[in-house]
């Protein structure tokens, strides 16, 4: 354990996925989805919320969470991954990355996207609002850097994140 360069955390829509990728391509280095990859192994993962449950869920989460950090690249975990104790205290072995984003622009981005916890909620923005100020202290307790993706490119978000890696020989 140990090996991951650099994990990605942040709430959902924080914009993890997209800059993970591209930062992973800034340093030359693999990337891995962690959502990604329970998907290819399991199924995708709104349906496992339906057909396991989120318990379930978690269980395949934190077994994924634990192999990709073997490996070495950038990785972007899914928003409740630090909901887990031995994945808050692997990531402490490793240098990480929380993505933040303001409320209003996260309105615009969950219209895109299919995510299981907020499925038929009347009011997305505010069970949002809820999950993230449930997790916020977890966040921010893995958390080595910030770096807020509300304004401007993805991409410049990724040169940052990516000279804050180099910088900290991620
Ligand atoms: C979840 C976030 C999702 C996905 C699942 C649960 C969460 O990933 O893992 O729907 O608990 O916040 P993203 O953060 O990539 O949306």
């Amino acid at each position: 354990m140990g090996e991951a360069t650099l994990v990605l955390v942040g709430p959902m829509a924080a914009g993890k996925s997209s800059i993970g990728r591209s930062t992973a391509k800034l340093l030359g280095l693999p990337f891995f989805d962690s959502d990604r990859v329970i998907a290819r192994k399991h199924g995708a993962v709104p349906e496992l919320f339906t057909t396991l449950g989120e318990a379930k869920f978690r269980e395949i989460e934190r077994e994924t969470v634990a192999e990709l950090l073997t490996d070495k690249g950038v990785i972007a975990l899914g928003g409740g991954a630090i909901i887990d104790p031995l994945t808050r205290a692997d990531l402490e072995r490793v240098p990480v990355v929380y993505l933040t984003v303001s409320a209003d622009v996260v309105a615009g981005r969950l219209k895109r996207g299919n995510r299981p916890l907020l499925a038929g909620e009347p009011e997305p923005l505010e069970r949002w609002q809820t999950i993230f100020d449930e997790r916020r202290g977890w966040y921010e307790q893995v958390a080595d850097v910030t770096f807020d993706t509300s304004s401007g490119p993805m991409q410049h978000v990724a040169e940052r994140v990516a000279e804050w890696a180099r910088e900290h020989k991620a």
